[in-house]
């Protein structure tokens, strides 16, 4: 038996993750589909969506991939249209897709930001006004939106990251009022450094594993399931009136 918590209110849920193809989104995935949600969800990443897909095919209902790409809106909405004819009115929104290359400021020109924004940003609002009427008709629902601690200490790198991940927190701000009042929640789920296979290919080295023994409070890696497990609580009836708020988890960063 798991040591882990099961939540009633995820069975037969209509989950909608974006960039569910690898990294903390993959968890997502799989930690959905294994409480028996239906799991729809949308990535570039062509095969490693399928790759994922297959394995979780003895899931409850097992989890639909639909390749697209989030910084077309057309394309987006689209892929909600599959996964809504696929499954039915999508109950619960992880807006999960981000890609945090490092920049330079001085470089940035235009387009550089326009596709940054439409890359970390622009799909969160889009995607979630286009799963606004599902939850209307189901009476609520939860948004989840992925945030960053990166902005909050001031790390240097990636300043179009930064700015749009500080934006998503004002966005979970600007919209836990509107939507509260139909019982949609609206969160932030703000991760530290997340040790995902990416992380580790890039990132992490000698250094970055000093610092984390000496910033991070607890010892040890922060993973992707250690945020899947947060966004079921906000995903599930257990978290009913909490709206409007960051909830951090980067195994206390100071
Ligand atoms: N890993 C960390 O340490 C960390 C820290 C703070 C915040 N976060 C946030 O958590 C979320 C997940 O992070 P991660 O580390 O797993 O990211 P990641 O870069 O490893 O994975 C992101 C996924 O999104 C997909 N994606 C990117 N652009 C896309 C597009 N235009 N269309 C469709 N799919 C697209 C990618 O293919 C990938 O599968 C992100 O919002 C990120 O900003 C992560």
């Amino acid at each position: 038996m798991s040591a882990f918590a099961t939540y009633p209110s995820l069975i037969d849920k209509v989950v909608l993750i974006t960039g569910g193809a690898s990294g903390i989104g993959a968890s997502f995935v799989e930690h959905f589909a294994r409480q028996g949600a239906k799991v729809g969800f949308l990535d570039l990443d062509q095969p490693g969506g399928e790759r994922l897909a297959a394995t979780l095919a003895d899931a409850m209902h097992p989890p639909r991939f639909v390749p697209c790409d989030l910084s077309d809106p057309a394309a987006l909405d689209r892929a909600v249209t599959e996964v809504r004819s696929a499954f039915g009115p999508i109950g619960v929104l992880i807006n999960n897709a981000a890609n945090d290359v490092r920049h330079q400021f001085a470089d940035t020109t235009p387009a550089a930001f326009d596709q940054s924004v439409a890359t970390n940003l622009r799909h969160q609002y889009f995607a979630t006004q286009a799963v606004l009427a599902d939850m209307q008709s189901l009476g609520g629902g939860s948004v989840i939106c992925l945030g960053s601690t990166g902005w909050m200490r001031k790390n240097a790198g990636y300043p179009m990251y930064a700015m749009a991940k500080a934006a998503i927190s004002g966005f979970v701000n600007g919209m836990a009022r509107e939507l509260g009042q139909q019982r949609i929640r609206i969160n932030c789920l703000v991760p530290g450094w997340v040790i995902t296979e990416k992380q580790q290919r890039l990132w992490l080295d000698e250094e970055g594993e000093a610092e984390i023994r000496r910033v991070q409070c607890m010892p040890g890696h922060l993973l992707p399931e250690d945020l899947a497990r947060a966004a079921l609580f906000l995903a599930a009836d257990d978290s009913r009136m909490c709206t409007g708020q960051n909830f951090i988890v980067d195994g206390g960063w100071a």
